[in-house]
């Protein structure tokens, strides 16, 4: 019998929309040795844990924890802790993952009532507005902050007051923006929200960060049934991540050391510099891009820095472009789900992975790859224009 083959899979730059580049920091995190889920050491991980998160998310949120699990168990926590069956819940849906948080919503046996945009297009307030006129007593709206199956990237401010003003509570989703855009909890009045690991807090895939308010909290304490998820009851999930420290579920040590070094790098690198640095790198990639005339799909003025939806041209095969940035350049991008399947290409720019020479890397191969595939390109040009902004930006700064 020839032996199983080592673990040697190639080293990868990571630039679909999701997982991006682990730092080397995180992964020798993950070597650390264990400690059991209630040594004291470890209960100090979880304390700064809550603290480093409540930082990334902006808030003051005491229930500020990682889930275990993917960004979807985020997704699912929020909602399953705050809907009881009969509740009325306003959705936004405009791409993939607006469209699974509807279907949640509808397992936990509440009302759904859907605010629909074109994919690739934000939630105009006006139709929110409107839904919530159609409700009797919404429990929460619900919306994605930044949908990576588009690119578009949602404002929030004037939904959230329109879901206060009816009496709801307002969920985002910030899965593909936070640590690599603005996300203010507390400033924007969101009440629930939750994240994973693997996107702009450059993380391997495998806890979902999530903040509670007041509100929520208080939400969450009324209900009349239990929660329909026992692994994601945050009523007995809170009190392992409080000084009671009752056991719940064996918390995923190794994970938890990851996302503390992800969370301490952030810190380091300070938010208002990482999201300049996201800023910067989306404005070279799209000015490459233009510069041969790919465009970005998703709306005008709502164009995510952390993940670019790029218009394939007529003509060139999604796939066989794919295959050889992968092939020949160790590059990965991301094609599209759904009704953008073929049409466009998704290219992720978060956490490690938003630098210059990975924005100068995906656009050279570009410049080598799409020629061969029929799409003519002048040699150089989207490189001298993403160049172009980075000297900008240095000129700004007085570099
Ligand atoms: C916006 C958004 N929400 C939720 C999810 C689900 O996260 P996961 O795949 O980590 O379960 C994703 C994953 O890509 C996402 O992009």
């Amino acid at each position: 019998m020839t032996p199983t083959a080592s673990l040697e899979p190639p080293a990868r730059v990571l630039l679909g929309p999701g997982p991006s580049i682990v730092s080397p920091r995180v992964l020798r995190a993950m070597s650390i040795p264990l400690v059991g889920h209630l040594d004291p050491a470890f209960l100090r991980i979880m304390d700064e844990t809550k603290r480093l998160l409540q930082f990334v998310f902006q808030t003051r949120n005491e229930l500020s924890i990682p889930i275990s699990g993917t960004g979807s168990a985020g997704m699912e926590t929020c909602l399953v802790n705050l809907l009881e069956p009969g509740d009325e819940a306003v959705v936004c849906v405009n791409g993939v993952f607006g469209t699974r948080m509807a279907d949640i919503v509808e397992r936990c046996g509440a009302t759904l009532t859907k605010v629909d945009a074109p994919w690739g297009r934000v939630i105009d307030p006006a139709d929110v507005a409107a839904a919530l006129k159609r409700c009797k007593r919404p429990k929460l709206v619900a919306i994605v902050h930044a949908e990576t199956s588009t690119g578009a990237w949602q404002p929030l401010e004037e939904i959230s007051a329109l879901a206060h003003g009816a009496g709801a509570l307002f969920v985002v989703d910030t899965v593909t923006s936070l640590g690599g855009c603005p996300v203010r909890v507390d400033d924007w009045g969101i009440d629930t929200c939750y994240s994973g690991t693997q996107k702009c807090l450059s993380c391997p895939p495998g806890l979902a960060p999530v903040t509670f308010g007041p509100r929520a909290v208080e939400a969450l304490r009324r209900r009349k049934s239990k929660v329909q998820s026992w692994y994601l009851d945050l009523t007995m999930i809170e009190k392992y991540w409080s000084a009671e420290r009752v056991y719940h579920h064996t918390a995923p040590i190794t994970m938890n050391y990851a996302l503390y070094e992800a969370l301490r790098i952030i810190e380091e690198e300070g938010l208002d510099a990482r999201w300049a640095r996201h800023e910067r790198n989306h404005q070279a990639l799209k000015a490459g891009l233009a510069a041969i005339g790919l465009s970005i799909a998703s709306q005008e003025s709502h164009q995510l820095w952390t993940l670019n939806s790029v218009t394939i041209p007529d003509g060139v095969d999604d796939a066989r472009v794919r295959s050889a940035l992968l092939d020949e350049f160790n590059l990965e991008i991301g094609g599209s789900l759904g009704p953008l399947k073929g049409k466009t290409w998704r290219i992720g720019l978060m956490g490690e992975s938003s630098t210059a020479a990975n924005v100068l890397l995906v656009l050279s191969a570009l410049e080598r790859v799409l020629p061969r595939c029929g799409y003519g390109v002048e040699p150089g040009v989207a490189l001298a224009a993403a160049q172009r902004v980075y000297a900008e930006a240095r000129e700004s700064v007085g570099a």
